[in-house]
């Protein structure tokens, strides 16, 4: 029997090179050594963005042909919509009633999100939750494990927190804690040098064309101390080479830093190699990207086959945990 992981993606934008590189490419790893259950978490994205919610069809629709495209299989792992689910909802209600209020004040991304989002109200019931949700999309599926970046810890712990507090005042052995999987990962920075985010509007997004990626990465920064093509550069203080270690071969990795520390490369140049790995890496999914589009109902199959698995799933874990709490 293979150990279960359950991830969760926001649908909070279109997806960019570094949802692919960071996650997407680890997710798909994943599907052959666990069994694996992968969420579009559109409740979540409503939790900041409740106000205006209506790209957010657009952007879980973007993300589910991605999730394919990109090379999740279907028959190997469960795509699912979480608001399709609607047994997250029940648990995230039951496991609210249990939750102190103190540990999700205490969690660290609930103020700086405040601080941080200044165009947004998030003094929201909803937004204090949000942890708790991500725990009953967790703990529904007793998943073992749960691929996520370190941002996410803290998460996580709570996630563990509070199934440790479920089984202390229940103790039925119905949860299990979630241990996080820290793969290493590489930070995709955008094309401003800092890290890759639509809120920066920095992205490169797997929806773009080549003529825009083109567009995008000829105007990227470079080491700043490198004005001229005649002075010797440092790769390292370059976000193109960063995107180099991560799309290109070991031998142009190579390449292009001997050549911009000699100063035998231009920033145009070491741009044009980037420019054709990063095409030659997306054109497979392209073209299933492509297929997806001219086939609306097999997207619309494969999503209704992961819900129904999915719920399957959870409705077992619920039927548990309604009795533990004495609602039958
Ligand atoms: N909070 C996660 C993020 O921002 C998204 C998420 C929601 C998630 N539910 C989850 C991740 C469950 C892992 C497991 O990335």
């Amino acid at each position: 029997m293979k150990e279960r992981v359950l991830s969760g993606m926001q649908p909070s934008g279109y997806l960019h090179l570094g949802n692919y590189a960071g996650a997407l490419k680890n997710w798909v790893r994943l599907q052959d050594i666990y069994e694996c259950f992968y969420c579009v978490v559109d409740w979540h994205a409503l939790t900041s963005n409740y106000a205006n919610p209506s790209p957010i069809a657009d952007y879980k629709r973007d993300m589910l042909i991605n999730f394919i495209a990109a090379g999740l299989d279907p028959n190997k792992c469960t795509i699912f919509l979480q608001s399709e689910v609607k047994q997250h909802a029940e648990l995230h209600l039951l496991l609210s009633m249990i939750t102190p209020l103190g540990w999700l004040e205490r969690v660290p991304t609930y103020k700086e999100k405040q601080t941080e989002i200044k165009d947004k109200d998030l003094n929201t019931y909803g937004f204090l939750g949000y942890p708790v949700l991500q725990a009953a999309d967790i703990l529904i599926y007793r998943a073992r494990h749960v691929p996520v970046g370190v941002d996410q810890i803290p998460h996580l712990e709570l996630t563990r927190e509070i199934a440790r507090r479920f089984e202390f005042l229940y103790g039925k052995g119905i949860l299990i804690e979630p241990e996080p999987l820290l793969t290493e990962s590489p930070k995709v920075p955008g094309v401003d040098g800092r890290k890759m985010s639509k809120s920066y509007d920095n992205a490169v997004y797997l929806s773009d064309t080549p003529e825009i990626i083109e567009k995008k990465i000829k105007t990227m920064m470079t080491d700043p101390a490198r004005k001229r093509k005649t002075d010797k550069g440092d790769p390292e203080l370059s976000p193109v080479y960063t995107l180099h270690k991560i799309f290109s071969s070991p031998d142009e990795i190579a390449h292009v830093a001997a050549a911009c520390k000699a100063a035998e490369i231009g920033c145009i140049d070491c741009k044009k190699i980037l420019i054709k790995n990063i095409c030659r890496d997306l054109e497979p999914l392209w073209s299933k990207r492509q297929e997806l589009i001219n086939s609306p109902s097999t997207l619309d199959d494969i999503l209704n086959e992961g819900n129904k698995r999915a719920a399957a799933e959870a409705e077992k874990t619920m039927a548990q945990i309604r009795r533990a709490m004495k609602l039958v």
